[in-house]
């Protein structure tokens, strides 16, 4: 008889123990006292070393402790493929650890985390998710990325709703949290049901005040029957502001794992506030609750609310990805995520005030108000555009890149793995490029 998941959850078709099961990963990693010591971090990481590697918040290198994790799940995979994901998904529920360890880490609730693979797919489905019609719309600005932009524009296409774009300041030398706040209200029309941003814009560095934002924004809904909502894409700063993002006052947020935190290439998670979830729905049938799939069996919708568990797309992952994620935050946690908020600041801070120093950089788009930035520095410099800077950092061994905008700027990006050392020698390397 086929062991179906239900049949193996009610009957435990297998003897016990008959083959291993899939045992919960304890992270491998050095002891947390020597984690203290941020060369220690940085051989960690298996980064080639003739570089300096400025650019890891674009994708990351897995540190040793999430590389062990991932082996651990792939041989076990490997050894036997069925009885893994069987006892993983359906009886060990692995990703219902994996939302708990998320939870803990953001001081988010479990049951409000979805899973998925990246930022993109987490920001999809809350934009194709939220019941948006005709006459609505989606108030975003002129500083996200492009997936940001082309999840609400997809999703309005198929909803009727409209969506605008607009400036959060009108120069570059003249950002402030208060200009931003005022920005958004005033745009802010009857019929705007969703204010759509990011935490911190890989265009240029700057960090939103994302709590004066929804702040603000309720003041605003204290006149309306509609409620707008404050949709976030936070890619950008969770692994490294305060990781308890939830205090930030959004009602939907999407982040990537695989940037700053460090978890394994391919994962993600959306979280929402209970009565956002309950609203919206889904787009991808889910393996995370068997709410879903009992309802199918019996031939009818779901009875209940929506909520996060339904919206972690189904089908078969790359397991040994996902479900490594813990071993990724425990690492943050052995470092403390308050040692790495300062580390990253520190070294970004060192290089918006050395870049500010060089008479052949034209233009920092970087706020220098710490308030207002995170974890990159975005610039021009005098006679060269934004790839010829990266290509001659790169002929000088500095992995920098370019923003992946309209008009795009250079970027570096110091993480954790870096050093002050390195930041002196980015400097020495611009100054030298005439
Ligand atoms: C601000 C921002 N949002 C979203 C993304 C896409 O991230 P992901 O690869 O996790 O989908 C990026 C890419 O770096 C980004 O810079």
């Amino acid at each position: 008889m086929p062991l179906s998941r239900r049949s193996f959850l009610v009957t435990g078709s297998l003897a016990a123990g008959a083959l291993a099961t899939v045992k919960p990963f304890a992270a491998k990693a050095a002891a947390p006292e020597d984690l203290q010591d941020w060369s220690v971090v940085r051989q960690q990481f298996d980064l080639d070393p003739n570089y300096a590697h400025l650019g890891l918040f674009y994708l990351t290198s897995h540190p040793r402790p999430v590389r062990a994790a991932i082996e651990s799940y792939r041989k076990q995979l490997d050894a036997n493929p069925f009885l893994t994901v069987e006892r993983g998904m359906f009886e060990d529920n692995i990703p219902l650890r994996v939302t708990t360890a998320i939870g803990k880490y953001t001081g988010a609730n479990a049951q409000d985390i979805a899973l998925t693979q990246n930022t993109t797919t987490g920001l999809s489905l809350i934009y194709h998710g939220l019941p948006l019609k005709s006459g609505e719309e989606i108030l975003t600005t002129n500083h996200d990325h492009y997936v940001h932009h082309e999840a609400i524009r997809l999703a309005t296409e198929r909803n009727g709703a409209s969506w605008r774009k607009i400036p959060l300041w009108e120069s570059w030398s003249n950002i402030s949290a208060d200009g931003i706040v005022d920005h958004i209200r005033r745009e802010i029309r009857p019929n705007t049901r969703v204010v759509g941003v990011t935490w911190v814009h890989s265009q240029s560095g700057v960090r939103l005040p994302i709590r004066r934002i929804a702040d603000m924004i309720a003041d605003v809904n204290r006149d309306r029957a509609n409620r707008v909502l404050l949709v976030v894409d936070g890619v950008h700063g969770v692994g490294v502001e305060d990781p308890r993002f939830t205090a930030l006052g959004a009602d939907a947020f999407s982040a990537g794992l695989h940037k700053w935190i460090f978890a394994p290439r391919g994962t993600g998670f959306v979280w929402a506030k209970p009565e956002v979830w309950a609203t919206m729905r889904p787009l991808i049938p889910s393996f995370s609750t068997f709410e879903l799939f009992n309802a199918w069996e019996e031939g009818h919708p779901p009875t209940t609310t929506p909520k996060a568990a339904w919206f972690t797309p189904g089908g078969f992952q790359s397991f040994e990805h996902q479900w490594a994620v813990p071993a990724a935050i425990d690492f943050h946690n052995a470092i403390g995520s308050e040692r790495i908020t300062q580390r990253i600041h520190a070294l970004n801070q060192q290089m918006n005030v050395e870049v500010r120093k060089l008479p052949n950089v034209k233009i920092v788009y970087t706020p220098l108000d710490p308030q207002l930035n995170a974890g990159m520095v975005c610039f021009d410099m005098n006679g060269l555009n934004a790839q010829q800077t990266v290509n001659k950092l790169l002929e000088k061994k500095i992995i920098a890149s370019t923003t992946p905008y309209a008009v795009p700027f250079a970027r570096l990006a110091f993480g954790i793995m870096n050093t002050q050392q390195e930041v002196e020698a980015t400097a020495r390397a611009l100054r030298s490029m005439a």
